[in-house]
């Protein structure tokens, strides 16, 4: 009697814990990015791999600051006036420069407003795009899971350790620990550099 009590509450409590890390993970995870969602169908592996523009020619803010940035509209127009203005998504892209309006793009990686990320400090490093971004060089549109996931909360739950989602806390420190051991970097490991 006494044990089937025990069971009882042992498994109340999992059930409790389980719950509190659904609701947790699913409160925090980012809007998904789908191609659907973005206003105009933007193909990197073309620009990038077959006219092979630079990445930073378009987010020319990532080496001197914290943000990469976007390309204006008109950065895009200078090539598009006349390259593929008869396709339909170069036609949209010139109705908004027609009416001088920003294209509202979705952004797809985010670190909450209460975190630190500079992308300068990471380009002085010699850390490539890539290393975080994946391949977009090969990508249509720019898609990724970031943030955290059920499926991980859980896995550590039960003790296996997979490695961190892209943008999670663990992510960022696990790498700082990898380049501070392999390459003598100084990557901040103090929760007030990344928190402010
Ligand atoms: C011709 C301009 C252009 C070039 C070249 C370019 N990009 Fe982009 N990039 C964009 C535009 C426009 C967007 C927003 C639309 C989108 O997400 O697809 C974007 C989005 C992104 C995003 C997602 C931003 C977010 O919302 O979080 C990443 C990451 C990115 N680019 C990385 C790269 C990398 C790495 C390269 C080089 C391999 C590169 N880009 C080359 C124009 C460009
Ligand atoms: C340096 C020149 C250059 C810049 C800057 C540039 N593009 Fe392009 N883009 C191209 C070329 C070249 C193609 C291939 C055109 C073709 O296949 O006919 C292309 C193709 C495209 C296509 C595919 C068109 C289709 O349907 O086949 C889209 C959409 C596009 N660009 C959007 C953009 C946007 C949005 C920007 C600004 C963020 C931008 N481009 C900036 C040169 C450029
Ligand atoms: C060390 C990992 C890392 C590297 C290296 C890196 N990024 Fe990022 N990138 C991030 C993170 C994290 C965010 C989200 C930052 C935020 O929310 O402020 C981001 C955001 C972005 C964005 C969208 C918001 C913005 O900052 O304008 C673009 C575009 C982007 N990165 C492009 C690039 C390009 C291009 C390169 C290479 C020149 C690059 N990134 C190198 C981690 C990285
Ligand atoms: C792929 C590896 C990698 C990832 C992922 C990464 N970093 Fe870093 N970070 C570095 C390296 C390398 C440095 C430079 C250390 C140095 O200069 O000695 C650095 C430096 C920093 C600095 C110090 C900047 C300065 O001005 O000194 C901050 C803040 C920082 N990272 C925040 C973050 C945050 C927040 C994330 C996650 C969103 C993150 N990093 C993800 C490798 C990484
Ligand atoms: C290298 C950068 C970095 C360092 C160092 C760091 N954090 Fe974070 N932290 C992050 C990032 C990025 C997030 C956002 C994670 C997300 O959205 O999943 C975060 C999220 C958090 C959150 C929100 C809860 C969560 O998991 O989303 C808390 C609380 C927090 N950090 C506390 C700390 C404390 C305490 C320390 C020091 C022991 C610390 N952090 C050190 C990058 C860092």
């Amino acid at each position: 009697m006494r044990a089937k009590a025990g069971v009882g509450a042992l498994g109340l409590a999992l059930l409790a814990i389980l719950v509190f890390l659904a609701v947790s993970s699913w409160s925090r995870q980012p809007a998904a990015a789908r191609p659907s969602v973005q206003p105009i169908t933007f193909p990197h592996n073309v620009h990038v791999q077959t006219y092979k523009i630079d990445c930073q020619y378009c987010h020319a803010d990532a080496r001197r600051s914290e943000y990469a940035g976007l390309p204006s509209v008109a950065r895009c127009m200078g090539c598009h006036k006349i390259t593929a203005a008869d396709k339909p998504e170069i036609k949209k892209l010139a109705g908004y420069a027609a009416r001088s309006e920003p294209i509202p793009w979705m952004r797809i990686y985010k670190v909450p407003e209460f975190t630190y990320f500079p992308h300068k400090a990471h380009l002085r490093a010699g850390l490539s795009c890539q290393t975080c971004h994946g391949p977009v060089e090969t990508m249509t549109t720019v898609g990724a899971r970031t943030g955290p996931r059920l499926a991980n909360d859980l896995l550590n739950l039960v003790g296996l350790r997979p490695a961190p989602p892209p943008v999670t806390m663990g992510w960022c420190i696990e790498c700082h620990r990898r380049e501070n051991a392999a390459r003598g970097m100084h990557a901040p490991l103090d929760c007030v550099t990344c928190h402010h």
